[in-house]
């Protein structure tokens, strides 16, 4: 069967954030117009961005930029719902812009760590106050114009906390070096040299470090078309190694296939399942994000281990491996991946927690985890600890294995992925329809 995802989470969130500070109107296409990109679109609306409602079929909308230092006080609180991504990347901008506001977010957002961000943004001179415990939301940004430059060694390889801090640099016209232990994703670096600003980056003996020299007073609008979610469609891929769309698999069309997102292909490949990637763009063509169509068919799974400086290149596809490993032969292990535990949930605690219910055989570390692989049915009641991607892993674990595993609260997938339970059932289908 031959499917598209919906637009990728990150892009869709930072060409809205870049649009609403370009100097006029941009157009975008290829939205996601999931829970975290309308909760970016409806605080970039409250700063004053002019962002029509975004369209559930990915079609183009014009976004009303206000410029670099066009930001207003908004009246109310923004609320970033579930986006840590809209939440961190707009306290950057927010921080350069003289503009003061306070961010919140739901109980997952509130229970995550801010300090990552607020420190090197408090370091270029933005004004941070909390107003009920340190280092977590609710935040007061008192913004600055212009802010000092910055040489920032993040203790963590987040392309959240880099983004910020290019976000700052960019409204606040300060020089803005990060250096993180190894490469995050790129795709805020890969925009603004685009968008004809200066980022150069490279390795280094400490690891990764992103420079931002120079920043323009203004930023022209732009074109920019969002490709298919590889982290989206990774749940859909994962179906079809394991067998739950039937022999021919499932291609997914015009997918992101940015390297620094694309670790997971490697790690179904190395499972033993057959997957076949056809570029469609060229990965290093200034302003487009590689994209191109990929599929896979099912196999009998192997277990594999992921670790170093793959992690970043896999971060949220971690839960989807760690349940693959459930259906693998041999142990499958995850470690250096603490990070995961403060994402929308502890992940590596939630996804222990759930195959255990389901009687799968885990040990939890600190920074990772292993799973005993096994071919016995797997039933039970799992909880979506309110992460889209705990629930969508389980809920691919579900489809394949006929229905037994019941999640609480199947709706949190919508924060990146409406229609993933449609899908999931035109997959599961696919079979039959097929005889
Ligand atoms: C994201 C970066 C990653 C990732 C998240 C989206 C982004 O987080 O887990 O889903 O859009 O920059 P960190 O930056 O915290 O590693």
């Amino acid at each position: 069967m031959i499917v598209r995802v919906p637009g990728d989470k990150s892009l869709t969130q930072r060409a809205l954030i870049l649009a609403a500070l370009a100097s006029g109107p941009s157009r975008l296409s290829g939205l996601l117009h999931g829970g975290d990109a309308e909760s970016t679109a409806r605080a970039l609306r409250a700063l004053g961005a002019d962002i029509p409602v975004l369209p559930g079929d990915g079609s183009e909308i014009v976004v009303g930029g206000v410029g670099l230092r066009g930001l207003r006080r908004p009246t109310g609180v923004l609320d970033l719902g579930n986006s840590g991504t809209g939440a961190r990347l707009l306290m950057g901008a927010l921080a350069g812009s003289g503009v003061t506001a306070t961010l919140t977010g739901d109980a997952s957002l509130r229970g995550r760590p801010m300090a990552r961000v607020t420190r090197p943004l408090t370091a270029m001179g933005a004004e941070i106050r909390f107003s009920e415990a340190d280092g977590r939301l609710p935040v007061e940004v008192v913004g600055r114009h212009p802010l000092e430059p910055i040489d920032w060694p993040s203790p963590v390889a987040s392309a959240q906390v880099k983004s910020s801090i290019l976000l700052a640099g960019l409204t606040g016209r300060a020089f803005a070096l990060v250096t993180e232990p190894c490469q995050s994703r790129d795709h805020t670096e890969r925009m603004l040299r685009f968008l004809g600003v200066s980022v150069i980056e490279h390795a280094t003996s400490d690891g990764w470090r992103v420079e931002m020299r120079d920043p323009p007073d203004r930023l022209r609008p732009f074109e920019f078309e969002v490709p298919g979610d590889v982290s989206s469609a990774a749940f859909v891929l994962a179906l079809a190694a394991l067998g739950g769309a039937g022999p021919a698999g499932v291609t997914v069309q015009g997918v992101g296939l940015n390297p620094s997102r694309t670790a997971f292909l490697d790690v179904l490949a190395r499972m033993g399942a057959p997957v076949e990637i056809e570029a469609r763009s060229a990965v290093d063509e200034p302003g487009i994000e590689p994209a191109g169509d990929v599929t896979v068919r099912p196999a009998e799974l192997s277990a594999t281990s992921v670790g170093g400086d793959e992690i970043p290149r896999l971060l949220d596809e971690l839960p989807l491996i760690a349940v693959l490993g459930a259906r693998a032969e041999g142990v499958t292990t995850i470690r250096d991946a603490g990070e995961l535990r403060a994402k929308e949930s502890d992940r590596i605690a939630a996804v222990t927690r759930n195959l255990r219910a389901l009687g799968v055989e885990v040990e939890e570390h600190h920074g990772g985890l292993a799973v005993r692989g096994s071919d016995r049915p797997l039933s039970g009641r799992v909880q979506s600890f309110d992460d889209h991607r705990i629930t969508m892993s389980f809920g691919v674990l579900g489809v394949v294995s006929s229905r037994a595993i019941e999640i609480d609260d199947p709706s949190v997938a919508s924060v990146s992925f409406p229609g993933f339970w449609r899908l999931m059932d035109d997959l599961a289908r696919a079979p039959e329809r097929a005889r």
